[in-house]
């Protein structure tokens, strides 16, 4: 049982807005029930759009997200909007946008067909869209979790199997965990598209990688999952599972994180990019 002062859901607000609903100690957004990680400072930085600002200042951009970007000087030529892009219209006129660039937010978007339709709405003939997804299967030693299944060795177990609890949940949401590696399919089903293409890219876990720049990424993810879960708990319970075997599960993942030098952990990163389609 989790304390009662614990899983109590409440509101925070900004500027008078509740954006934010607290639960098992955690903030989350408030607008997109799907989206089930923390909403916290570190993820809501805006930092894609501020650095693409920079790099190119003579361009305008605007990124959306459910929640307000905590950013304390926003670069005049950006601005952030709040808007639940799972919802079927997006307030944006047609071919508005020269490029549309998502990175992980398939969580929060259970119709990626929908989203995609709307992309190409807003995009304008020859624009570019950019789309990346880390995919939910995971890898250890290269093996995917079901080589490993139907191997004899018994594999970094509590790991895939936070992994497998964490795709039941999405789909219980209605999340379809298959859409990373899909992509290309999915945007061709649109017809809107061309010139797709798929790029995939193996992302280490871990402090295992030879490479110093490999090396890097592999400690980066490490830290990024260290962080990712314990911040799945809320989503574990909230489908349903009993408290003590959502804790052992999470347990049971950081043993096989933390000793991430006997397997090389690591998963797979789609990097897709395709042209919107001349009419
Ligand atoms: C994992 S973070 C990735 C942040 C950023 N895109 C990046 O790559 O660094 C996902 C972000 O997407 C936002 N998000 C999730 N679902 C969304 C939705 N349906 N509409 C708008 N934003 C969403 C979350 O609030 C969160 O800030």
């Amino acid at each position: 049982m989790s304390r009662p002062d614990e899983d109590v859901d409440c509101y925070l607000s900004v500027d008078g807005i509740e954006f934010f609903r607290q639960r098992n100690g955690c903030k989350f957004n408030a607008m997109n029930p799907t989206y089930m990680l923390p909403s916290d400072d570190e993820e809501s930085k805006g930092d894609w759009a501020v650095e693409l600002n920079e790099e190119i200042p003579w361009v305008f951009v605007t990124g959306v997200d459910i929640v307000p970007i905590q950013l304390r000087e926003v670069p005049v030529r950006c601005r952030f909007e709040i808007w639940n892009i799972a919802m079927p219209d997006m307030p944006y006129d047609d071919a508005y946008f020269d490029l549309i660039h998502a990175r992980d937010v398939l969580t929060g978007i259970c119709n990626y067909p929908q989203f995609l339709g709307q992309v190409a709405r807003i995009l304008r003939p020859g624009g570019l869209v950019i789309l990346i997804k880390p995919d939910l299967v995971q890898y250890a030693d290269d093996k995917s979790e079901d080589e490993w299944m139907l191997g004899s060795e018994s594999g970094p177990r509590g790991w895939f199997t936070l992994w497998e609890t964490y795709r039941n949940c999405l789909t219980l949401l209605g999340v379809d965990v298959t859409v990373p590696q899909r992509l290309r399919k999915l945007l061709e089903g649109t017809g809107a598209f061309e010139n797709i293409e798929d790029c995939r890219a193996m992302i280490p876990v871990g402090f295992y990688p030879e490479d110093k720049r490999v090396l890097t990424v592999g400690q980066l993810q490490w830290m990024a999952h260290d962080l990712l879960l314990p911040a799945l708990r809320s989503m574990f319970l909230s489908s349903g599972m009993v408290e003590s075997r959502v804790d052992q599960i999470i347990k049971d993942a950081q043993t096989d994180l933390y000793c991430g030098n006997t397997f090389g952990l690591s998963s797979h990163l789609h990097i897709v990019h395709a042209t919107r389609r001349e009419e």
